[in-house]
């Protein structure tokens, strides 16, 4: 008699339990962070070497480094969405390819990351298996990023060392 008393108050406890918690799921869904996805238009984008690198930039770095993101579906789930809009703001206050010319960009050390493999990130790429590159395309990419962003680098410190 007592031990199926207890197993019923055990029962509504965890019953209670989830409900809360499903609950809880449910309000973190109304919070308008990362909600939106209203992504900017494009202002201005950089002047490519070529198009293949234009192409190879959307495929690995385009969702994070401009304002053409494709939200995944799991990027509509609360707090999912939440790490992903913080992710992306950052990504795009660092270096973002449709606001061109505006603000400060990181972009001289695009080549870089991409050659030292930081970028596009591992946490990335495990979901966006497409993003991966091949070691020819992540060569001709380097080449690409290098042409497309620092040639105007390159030839301030050509001219600095003329100075010198
Ligand atoms: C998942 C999102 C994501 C993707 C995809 C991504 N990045 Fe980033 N990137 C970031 C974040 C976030 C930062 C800011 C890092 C920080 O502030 O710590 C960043 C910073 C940078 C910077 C500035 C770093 C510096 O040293 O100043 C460059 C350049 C860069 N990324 C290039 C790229 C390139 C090139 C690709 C594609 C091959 C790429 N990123 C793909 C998220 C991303």
């Amino acid at each position: 008699m007592h031990k199926t008393h207890f197993s019923w108050f055990k029962t509504i406890v965890f019953t209670l339990a989830i409900s809360e918690a499903a609950l809880i799921f449910i309000g973190l869904q109304f919070i308008p962070y990362g909600r939106g996805h209203n992504d900017p238009s494009v202002k201005a984008e950089p002047k490519w070497d070529s198009p293949q690198t234009r192409e190879l930039f959307f495929r690995a770095c385009g969702d994070c480094h401009s304002n053409g993101t494709v939200w995944p579906w799991y990027g509509y789930i609360a707090p999912i969405s939440w790490l992903i809009q913080y992710d992306i703001d950052k990504s795009r206050v660092a270096f973002n390819v449709s606001e061109w010319g505006r603000g400060k960009s990181n972009s001289n050390n695009a080549a870089e990351t991409v050659r030292s493999g930081s970028m596009p990130p591992t946490r990335y790429t495990i979901l966006h298996p497409s993003a991966r590159l091949s070691a020819s395309e992540k060569q001709a990419f380097i080449q690409g990023l290098v042409a497309t962003f620092e040639s105007k680098h390159e030839s301030e410190q050509k001219g600095e060392q003329r100075d010198d």
